[in-house]
């Protein structure tokens, strides 16, 4: 059964470690994080951008596949669904599909429009059960058409939006979507102090968690943070070790065009890196 995020994120920042959002892009995806989680005894988040929610075909498509994974693998650990940087529109629709958690970016909106439609939503999913992340400060890069400026959060406004009731919240600290530049100044450590200070018990969010090193990883957590989102880097695994499949000539041998070896490595680097990253978060066991 799907849960929100917010017992497992309470727990985490209590506990002084992350719970990882990974974000899925089809069966193969679901299923390698899914078991992954289950085998290591951790927590999960499965992140879904409104982009990977159409090319999955819809939200409710979505929810089918991973309530029926949870059911046919036997995955016992908490998984909350959450869709990622979502529109106001795209809220709403997964709210209706059977999410369990929901971020609403209002990032791109002046503060008091990014703070009135927050707070609608978080009414909504007060009322129904479900975990809500808001995000101040736009996180840089592109995502999936989403893309952001790479702004640095006002510690004031995150104090603002974290009053509203939201279940966690995602600040920029120069934090970037995808890879980072060779010449990335590293994340604002003295911003998200401030922020952690003025915010309390409030679980904080880390986007861009491709290519952080883990020192940094270590320090933001001890500074509050205890999401992670990682989604490039299970891409970058999977595209590797599925080059890697082809250049080896294995989709020539024998059956090995079945798309069911065909994508097997691939899936394997996934889980490969969930993994590490499970272990780098600290939630290894905590489920
Ligand atoms: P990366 O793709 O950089 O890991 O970022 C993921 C993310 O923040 C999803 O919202």
């Amino acid at each position: 059964m799907l849960v929100s995020a917010k017992e497992m994120l309470t727990k985490a920042k209590a506990g002084k470690y992350a719970v990882g959002q990974f974000n899925i892009n089809n069966l193969e995806w679901t299923k390698a994080i899914l078991q992954t989680a289950e085998e290591l005894k951790s927590p999960v988040i499965l992140g879904v951008s409104e982009g990977a929610g159409k090319y999955m075909c819809g939200y409710t498509t979505v929810v089918g596949m991973v309530n029926g994974m949870i059911n046919e693998l036997g995955i016992t650990v908490p998984v909350a669904l959450h869709l990622d940087h979502g529109s106001y529109e795209g809220a709403k629709k997964c709210i209706e599909a059977g999410f369990s958690s929901i971020m609403f970016d209002g990032s791109h909106y002046p503060i008091e429009e990014n703070i009135e439609k927050t707070k609608e939503l978080v009414g909504i999913c007060n009322e129904r059960g479900l975990s809500i992340e808001a995000e101040v400060g736009a996180i840089g890069g592109e995502e999936d058409g989403v893309i952001g400026g790479g702004e640095v959060a006002d510690p004031n406004e995150c104090k603002m939006i974290a009053d509203l009731g939201v279940t966690m919240l995602a600040a920029g600290i120069g934090n970037i979507h995808g890879k980072y530049p060779a010449n990335w100044a590293g994340l604002r450590f003295d911003v998200l102090d401030e922020i952690q200070k003025l915010t309390g018990a409030m679980p904080l969010v880390l986007h861009g968690g491709t290519g952080i090193p883990a020192d940094m990883i270590k320090k933001a957590i001890s500074l509050g943070v205890s999401k992670i989102n990682v989604n490039t880097e299970c891409q970058l695994a999977f595209a590797a070790a599925t080059r890697r499949y082809i250049e080896a000539g294995k989709d020539l041998e024998g059956k090995g065009f079945d798309p069911r070896k065909l994508l097997a490595d691939g899936t394997a680097a996934i889980k490969a890196t969930v993994k590490e990253k499970m272990e780098l978060f600290g939630s290894v066991g905590k489920a």
